[in-house]
C-alpha cells in the first residue's frame, strides 16, 4: 500500500496516478494551486476507490514554484509519513520561435518544470520513509523536439538529468525515476479550441506506431510502477505510443517547402 504526495494531483496524469494508488488501497495527498480543483479531483479519485476511500484522499493548496511554501508544507509532515513523491505539476507552458520568444517566458517554464520538482525533492526527501521513491515527469520534446517548443525541450532534458543525479545521491534510502510521456489527452489542452485540439491529437496519433495518443489512466499505472518497483531507479521510462520512433507525417522536403512558403497546414504544427 503506497502513501503518496502527488504534486499536480488535481488533474491529468497526477490525478490518474492518485486514482490508481487509491484503487490499490493506498492513500494520497494531492496538491495543486486551486482548492476548487483539488476538491473536485479528490471526490473523483475517491469514487474510483470505493467505499470509505474519501478518507484516504487529502488535499493541500501548494504552488511548487514557491520554495518557501514547499519547504513549509514538507516541514509540517511527520517523519516517514509517505513513501512516494510524484511531481506532475506544470502550468501553461510558453511556446514560440526561439529567436522571438521572450527569455522571461522560457524562464517561467524552467520554474515550473525544473525548479518546482527540485524544491519538492529537496524538502520532501528528508521526510520520506526509507525504501520510497520520487517520480518526476519529463516529455518527448527532449529527444524528439518540436518547432517552437525549445523551453519545454530544454526543461525536460534538465529533469531527466536531475533524475539520474538524485538516484545516485539519495540511494539506497530512496529511488528516483522519471516518466517521459508522449501526447496524452489530459485537461492540459482544454484551453484550446475543440477543433484545433482534435486536429492536433489526430495528426499526432496518425504519426505514431500505435496510432493513438495516450490515455491518462495508462500513464497513472506507469507512474505507479516507477513509484513502487523496488529494483528500478535512475531510469527515464518512455510511455509515448512509440513517439521516439515515429515517422514524419510529411516527407521532409515537402514539409520544409510548405513551411518556407508559410502554407504549412495547422494540422502539422503540433504545438498547442
Ligand atoms: N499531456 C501531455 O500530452 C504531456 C506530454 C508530455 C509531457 N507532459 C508533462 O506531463 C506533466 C503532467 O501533465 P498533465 O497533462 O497531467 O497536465 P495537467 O492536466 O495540466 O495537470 C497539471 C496539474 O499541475 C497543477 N499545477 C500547475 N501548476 C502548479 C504549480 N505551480 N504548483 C502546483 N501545482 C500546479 C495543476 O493544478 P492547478 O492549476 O490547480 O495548480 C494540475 O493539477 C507536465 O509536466 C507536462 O509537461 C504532458
Amino acid at each position: 500500500m503506497v502513501r503518496a504526495v502527488v504534486v499536480g494531483g488535481s488533474s491529468g496524469m497526477g490525478s490518474a496516478f492518485a486514482r490508481h494508488a487509491v484503487r490499490q488501497g493506498g492513500e494520497v495527498i494531492i496538491c495543486s494551486r486551486s482548492q476548487e480543483k483539488l476538491d473536485k479531483a479528490a471526490d473523483a479519485i475517491a469514487s474510483a476507490g470505493g467505499e470509505g476511500a474519501r478518507e484516504r484522499v487529502r488535499t493541500k493548496v501548494l504552488d511548487n514554484t514557491n520554495e518557501e511554501e514547499v519547504k513549509k508544507f514538507f516541514e509540517e509532515l511527520p517523519p516517514s509519513s509517505f513513501d512516494a513523491l510524484v511531481v506532475t505539476a506544470l502550468g501553461r507552458a510558453a511556446h514560440g520561435s526561439f529567436l522571438q520568444l521572450e527569455t522571461s517566458k522560457a524562464r517561467e517554464v524552467m520554474e515550473g518544470k525544473l525548479w518546482g520538482p527540485w524544491y519538492c525533492a529537496k524538502y520532501g526527501a528528508p521526510k520520506m520513509a526509507a525504501g520510497g521513491a520520487i517520480v518526476f515527469v519529463s516529455g518527448v520534446l527532449n529527444r524528439r523536439p518540436g518547432l517552437n517548443c525549445s523551453p519545454l525541450g530544454a526543461a525536460n532534458g534538465a529533469v531527466e538529468a536531475l533524475t539520474r543525479s538524485l538516484a545516485l545521491e539519495l540511494g539506497p534510502q530512496l529511488r528516483v525515476n522519471c516518466l517521459s510521456p508522449g501526447f496524452v489527452d489530459t485537461e492540459r489542452f482544454d484551453h484550446m479550441e475543440a477543433e484545433k485540439k482534435t486536429q492536433m491529437m489526430d495528426a499526432t496519433a496518425a504519426s505514431l506506431p500505435l496510432k493513438c495518443v495516450g490515455d491518462p489512466d495508462v500513464i497513472g499505472e506507469a507512474l505507479y510502477f516507477l513509484a513502487t518497483n523496488k529494483f528500478t531507479t535512475g531510469v527515464v521510462l518512455d510511455v509515448d505510443g512509440g513517439h521516439q520512433i515515429r515517422q514524419y507525417a510529411l516527407p521532409n522536403d515537402v514539409y520544409h517547402s510548405l513551411r518556407a512558403s508559410g502554407t504549412l497546414p495547422a494540422i502539422f504544427q503540433l504545438q498547442p
